[in-house]
């Protein structure tokens, strides 16, 4: 009954390891899947990782039942305190509800499906262009997904002005994904000041803000500064959602741990929206997993531990930006043609290199660089032994 299924393409992203590892050639370098590597293009999991696993492996009274269906209560309340700041007025008000996610993915779907339930508008403007997965994570949660203009490829920064007038003329109430910080693909980001006019033309049009923090703490290596945009939406009273995620800024990708928060504009509300968000997650994975979530508690509630986390995501971050350096004078010392200073100006873990498929298509085949179509190279993936493989193969493409 299945024999008439075509073969599915491989993910966009996903998809480039998969090549990546199929290829013998000693040189090859994965810069497709935002993972974080060391210089010597290891996978890294954090001291405090390693040091929270240990306690928990050492306490012989952890037991493995059932989590409650909106997960580890005690990570979702350290969880809303990370992203919100240990003083929000919507906690303190308790007008905010949290739920243990699967990262990011999970996180996302979960709001979008409560929003196609309970929300009046079903229209999410995502930006153009955004990380690949946002547009089917709403498609499928039942939302209609159209986009704002976000980035402008001749200045390789960002639009501010089409941003403005797409959201602007978006039908009131629509929902609006927002990167909070380190956008994905492009690495651009809106500054404060520009954030505090998107927030004053989305409330004035009572447009509901999602953001998805993928990133907090890995685009200036401050988690409150990275944090901002979205605290500066939650000071104004009004409702939000937030989907956060640990995989990047702990290194726990395959623990699948993230939270969604939706900060209401009442105590009473919030317990409402709570009780309905159960109803979105049983039938769809029944309650979350353990290991991940009770790592992070542990991290999150110990002050040592927390400090020792802040440095070693502050070294990941520091990395990132030398390696932008890096190849940013690597292409100067080649003479490469071409403006190559939004390699420096980017944030976080992705250079929007400019470069087009057929460019990269080159690179892979004559220089076994992996990256995804869209020129996006993941900087968190190089080293600097390996910048002088990129340059060249990036000073071969465009001198082609
Ligand atoms: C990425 O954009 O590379 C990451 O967010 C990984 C993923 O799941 O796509």
């Amino acid at each position: 009954v299945f024999a008439h299924l075509v073969q599915a393409p491989e993910d966009a992203i996903l998809g480039v390891t998969i090549a990546y590892n199929k290829d013998p050639s000693p040189i090859k370098l994965n810069l497709g899947v935002g993972a974080y590597r060391t210089e010597e293009g290891k996978p890294l999991v954090l001291n405090v990782v390693r040091k929270a696993e240990q306690q928990l492996i050492n306490d012989r009274s952890r037991i493995k039942e059932y989590l409650p269906i909106v997960g580890l209560v005690e990570f979702n309340k350290l969880s809303a305190k990370l992203i919100l700041g240990a003083d929000s007025p919507a906690i303190r008000e308790n007008r905010v509800t949290t739920v243990e996610c699967l990262s990011g993915t999970g996180s996302l779907r979960v709001g979008g499906e409560f929003l196609a339930r309970h929300y009046h508008q079903k229209t999410i403007y995502i930006p153009q262009p955004t990380w690949g997965n946002h547009p089917k994570i709403f498609t499928l949660a039942g939302l209609s997904v159209k986009t704002y203009r976000y980035y402008d490829p001749s200045t390789r920064g960002l639009n501010f002005q089409g941003l403005l007038e797409d959201l602007g003329a978006a039908p009131q109430g629509s929902i609006v994904l927002l990167h909070a910080c380190a956008h994905n693909p492009t690495g651009v980001d809106p500054t404060l000041e520009q954030w505090e006019q998107i927030r004053k033309l989305m409330r004035s049009k009572g447009l509901m803000p999602f953001f998805d923090s993928a990133y907090q703490g890995f685009a200036s290596g401050s988690l409150d500064t990275d944090a901002k945009p979205i605290r500066m939406f939650v000071a104004d009273g009004g409702e939000l959602l937030v989907a956060q995620s640990y995989a990047k800024n702990m290194g726990l990708y395959g623990e699948r741990v993230g939270a969604l928060s939706i900060v209401c504009k009442a105590a009473d509300v919030a317990g409402r929206v709570e009780s309905q968000l159960k109803l979105v997650i049983r039938p769809m994975y029944s309650n979350p997993p353990i290991h991940g979530a009770s790592i992070v508690a542990v991290i999150l509630r110990d002050r040592n531990l927390f400090n020792e986390w802040t440095l070693e995501l502050k070294a990941m971050a520091d990395r990132i930006i030398s390696m932008r350096k890096q190849l940013f004078e690597a292409l100067r010392a080649r003479g490469t043609p071409g403006d190559w200073t939004h390699i420096i100006k980017q944030i976080g873990m992705f250079t929007f290199t400019g470069l087009n498929p057929a460019q990269v298509s080159y690179m892979t085949k004559e220089y076994h660089i992996y990256m995804t179509s869209d020129g996006r190279i993941s900087m968190a993936g190089l080293s600097s032994k390996t910048v002088p493989h990129l340059a060249d193969a990036i000073h071969a493409v465009v001198t082609k």
